[in-house]
Order: C-alpha cells, then sequence, then structure tokens
C-alpha cells in the first residue's frame, strides 16, 4: 500500500494542470480506480486481516484526497500568478479613474432658472409632492367637475394611516399634484405680502410618455404679491428670464391664455432656438415655442387665504424646465432626460 502511496502522491505533485490531476484523481479514487477496487477486495479476505489491511487502504486514501486537494489549489494560485505574469492583468496600471461627477442636465438647468430668480430678489419655497385637492385645485379656483381639471388629470394617493385620520384628510383627497401653483396658496397662507418667491419641484400628470411628454416632470412656480403689482412687472421679470436664459437677442411675446388661478392670463413663447424663428418641426413650423403659463393671481385667489382684494395685486408663472432644457441643450426627445444612458449624460 505504501509504494502505491508513494506513486500516486508523486503523480499529484507532477500534475501541471486541473485537467491533469482530475486524471490521476480518478485513477486512483474513481469507482473503478485503484484504491477502490482494493477496498472491495477486502470482502474476499478473513476478518481479523479485513481490519487491518481495511484500516490502511482507507489511511491511503485519505492521504491520496488532501494531497489533490492541496495540489489544486496550489495550481489555481500559479493559474493566478501566471496570469498576472503574461499581463492579463497589469497590477502596475493605474486604477479606472471614476467619472467626473457632474450634475444631472435637468439639475444644471433647474439651478440656472433658481439663480436668475434668486438674483431677482426671489426666495425658494417648496411644498409637498403628495398634495390634497384643495390646495392643487379647490384653492386655486378649479372646483370639483371644472372641465379645467380635465387637462391635469392625476394619480390619486391612498394611504392607510392614522395620521390621516388626526389630520382629517380623506384619501380620496390625496393626489400628487399636477402642477407647483399649490406652493403659491400654502405660502399665501403663511405670510403676508410682500411676496417674492419661487417654487421649484416635481410634478405629476397621468399622462402618456411621448417624445414631448412623461408622467413626471418639473416646474418653476412664481408668485409675487405687493401692493402696486402690475402686468407690466411680470412682463419684465419674465423677459429678463428669457434673455438670460436663451441669450439677449431671442425674442418673447405674450399670447393670451386661460388658466382658473390667474386673470388675466398669458402663455409667453420665445423664438424658436432650434431653427432660429425659420419654422422647424420642433416649433412645428411656427417659428415659436411655448415657454411657460403666468398672468396676474386671480382675486378669487386672494380670498381664499384671506387677503385684502382691494390692496393686493399680484403675479404668477410656472416655467416647464424640461422644455427650457429641451431648446437651451437642443434636445428634441424627452425621454432621454430620465433614461440614465451615461453616453447621452456625459455630454452636458
Ligand atoms: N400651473 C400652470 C400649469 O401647470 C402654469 C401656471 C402657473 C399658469 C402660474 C399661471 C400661473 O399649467
Amino acid at each position: 500500500m505504501k509504494s502505491i502511496e508513494k506513486t500516486a502522491i508523486e503523480e499529484i505533485s507532477k500534475s501541471q494542470t486541473q485537467e491533469e490531476l482530475e486524471r490521476v484523481r480518478l485513477k486512483y479514487l474513481w469507482k473503478k480506480g485503484i484504491i477502490t477496487e482494493k477496498l472491495s477486495g477486502l470482502s474476499k479476505l478473513p476478518l481479523p486481516e479485513k481490519k487491518t489491511v481495511g484500516r490502511e487502504i482507507n489511511i491511503v486514501k485519505k492521504n491520496i484526497t488532501d494531497a489533490i486537494e492541496k495540489h489544486s489549489s496550489e495550481i489555481k494560485k500559479k493559474n493566478i500568478l501566471s496570469n498576472i505574469y503574461k499581463n492579463v492583468i497589469d497590477t502596475t496600471l493605474p486604477g479606472k479613474p471614476f467619472d467626473f461627477v457632474k450634475l444631472h442636465p435637468l439639475t444644471q438647468i433647474m439651478n440656472e432658472v433658481k439663480n436668475i430668480f434668486v438674483n431677482l430678489g426671489f426666495n425658494i419655497a417648496t411644498g409637498p409632492e403628495i398634495e390634497t385637492d384643495y390646495y392643487n385645485f379647490t384653492a386655486l379656483n378649479i372646483p370639483k367637475d371644472h372641465p379645467s381639471r380635465d387637462m391635469q388629470d392625476t394619480f390619486y394617493v391612498e394611504i392607510k394611516n392614522d395620521a390621516l385620520l388626526k389630520l382629517k384628510i380623506k384619501n380620496e383627497e390625496l393626489l400628487l399634484r399636477t402642477h407647483t401653483s399649490p406652493v403659491q396658496v400654502r405660502v399665501m397662507e403663511k405670510q403676508k405680502p410682500p411676496i417674492r418667491i419661487i417654487a421649484p419641484g416635481k410634478v405629476y400628470r397621468h399622462e402618456s410618455v411621448d417624445a414631448s411628454h412623461s408622467f413626471v416632470f418639473h416646474q418653476v412656480e412664481g408668485l409675487a404679491v405687493d401692493e402696486d403689482i402690475t402686468f407690466a412687472d411680470l412682463k419684465a421679470v419674465l423677459e429678463i428670464f428669457v434673455k438670460k436664459m436663451f441669450g439677449i437677442n431671442v425674442l418673447s411675446r405674450f399670447r393670451p391664455s386661460y388658466f382658473p388661478f390667474t386673470e388675466p392670463s398669458a402663455e409667453v413663447d420665445i423664438q424658436c432656438v432650434i431653427c432660429k424663428g425659420n419654422g422647424c418641426s420642433v416649433c412645428k413650423q411656427s417659428g415659436w415655442v411655448e415657454l411657460l403659463g403666468c398672468g396676474m393671481v386671480n382675486p378669487k385667489v386672494f380670498e381664499r387665504v384671506g387677503y385684502d382684494t382691494k390692496k393686493c395685486t399680484g403675479y404668477a408663472f410656472g416655467i416647464g424646465i424640461e422644455r427650457v432644457a429641451m431648446l437651451k441643450l437642443g434636445i428634441d426627445n424627452m425621454r432621454l432626460f430620465y433614461e440614465n444612458d451615461m453616453e447621452f449624460l456625459r455630454q452636458f
């Protein structure tokens, strides 16, 4: 038995690869291998001998098994080292650098918009993304069943929580805000005029996703309330915004529109920056693209928050950030902002 062990150990240590080692294992330990045959041959021996020889064979079997295992891990180690030497892994190279950290293009544009208004004296206000029907619609002069609610269909939220009961809010009244305008009401409830705020944030609508629509997008709301605020102030502030954002030569126009919470209302278009006003697919050949909604705050909104409608006037606006970003960065598909494709994002 000892000589079998000796040759086996020699063969094991001579094996260069896992395949060679496996061949040795089979030769000795397989069903028909040398050691296994010896073990099955035991049955022919008389009992006392069976025991001693059996013990002897089992020791040899264990030694061979251990030697194979040890040699196998040595081969593995050697393989790793030889890969390194073959320069498959060059440990002398410096590590892969992290990508230079940049903000998402939408965040960059959002920050630009915020800076413009902060420099004009506006403060930043925030409000919840899960809003109540009251702030999102009713307080903004959009009563239940008003047709203008259809333009801003949204996601209704159900929260199973005793906290709601304490706040006396019913689940039917909770929704994801469809615009940042509810922040106007929240600010006015807490603060007396003069007010000059912007409210940046995410808004949600029940929309199918396409090149210019998404179920979640960003807006920056603006609100100014004081004693002598006029439409001229609104025009001035928004014209400054357009020129700072898109360039001094970009023209803008105010087009009459309708929002229940402003009266009169307007939409601001800018000359298409893609075709410079000549007409292209982005501006639908008109030379103009819609940028934001605005108007003078409807006195009905002031009444809700207990402001003196004889003294107060104000203006409000809501800017779509994706729209601004697409025009400013020359992007014709809104979906690109949300796909997290690094090749796309890295360009900005
Ligand atoms: N909230 C309006 C919208 O999302 C935009 C708007 C804001 C219009 C403020 C007027 C005043 O469509």
